[in-house]
């Protein structure tokens, strides 16, 4: 998956996080994760941010890409931190939240949220563990095709949340036709029941999900208070 995807952030990493244009200005790319925040956060705010100032909450995003998304959470949200797995990407989401210090990107190993680490943390004074308000991913799950990969990054996020907290998250909800399921651009498909099973046993409460059947498969998982 790394190599597939270095090789894509080296040929053309916007069109490949964003597949609607080849070329992107900068202006256009970062207005797309405007967009995004708009549709997906600032729509939304009751279930993500429940009542707590913005800038006093520290979120996590997985397959950040070229930080497109990551930028535009950088200018609204207290502390922001993101992984991908590929190093070309997590060099240009580097670039693209250069002038946001509370703002870091993690290349991690694919599957799990280890790279996150406590130190970044400590120096921005947030609190003595990894914690997050907020954990976030769009178009990262509906390209990738074991399904172990994905519900571990899932009890990864439960085990960042503080209790309370909500993961918004994407996956596919309806199989992408004459592509081959083993490569890594398709991604695993998930059914509402298997999204909420998948809920149950990573410890989430599956609340909301939009989508089922549709490529855009959103789901809300929210870590219950006493946990
Ligand atoms: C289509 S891009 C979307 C990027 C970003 N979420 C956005 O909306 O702008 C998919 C990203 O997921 C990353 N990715 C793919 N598989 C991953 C994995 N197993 N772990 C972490 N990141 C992954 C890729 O490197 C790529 O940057």
């Amino acid at each position: 998956m790394r190599r597939d995807w270095d090789q894509r952030a080296r040929e053309n990493a916007r069109h490949y996080v964003v597949t609607g244009q080849r070329v992107w200005t900068d202006e256009e790319f970062y207005e797309s994760g405007e967009i995004t925040m708009r549709e997906d956060i600032l729509n939304d705010l009751a279930n993500i941010c429940r009542g707590r100032d913005p800038k006093e909450m520290t979120v996590l995003e997985i397959g950040c890409g070229a930080g497109r998304v990551t930028r535009a959470f950088a200018g609204f949200f207290g502390a922001v931190c993101a992984v991908d797995i590929s190093r070309e990407m997590a060099k240009r989401a580097r670039q693209a939240v250069r002038d946001f210090p509370h703002a870091r990107i993690y290349r991690n190993n694919g599957k799990d949220l280890s790279a996150v680490r406590r130190h970044w943390w400590n120096r921005l004074g947030i609190g003595a563990g990894v914690q997050v308000d907020f954990a976030f991913s769009t178009m990262v799950f509906q390209h990738i095709p074991s399904r172990e990969i994905i519900e571990n990054y899932v009890r990864e996020a439960h085990r960042l949340l503080r209790p309370g907290g909500l993961f918004k998250f994407q996956v596919q909800g309806a199989p992408l036709p004459g592509i081959d399921p083993g490569n890594s651009w398709v991604g695993a498909t998930f059914t509402e029941q298997e999204a909420r099973e998948m809920a149950r046993r990573c410890g989430f409460e599956m609340r909301y999900h939009n989508g089922a059947g549709e490529q855009y498969f959103w789901l809300w998982y929210f870590k219950p208070e006493n946990t």
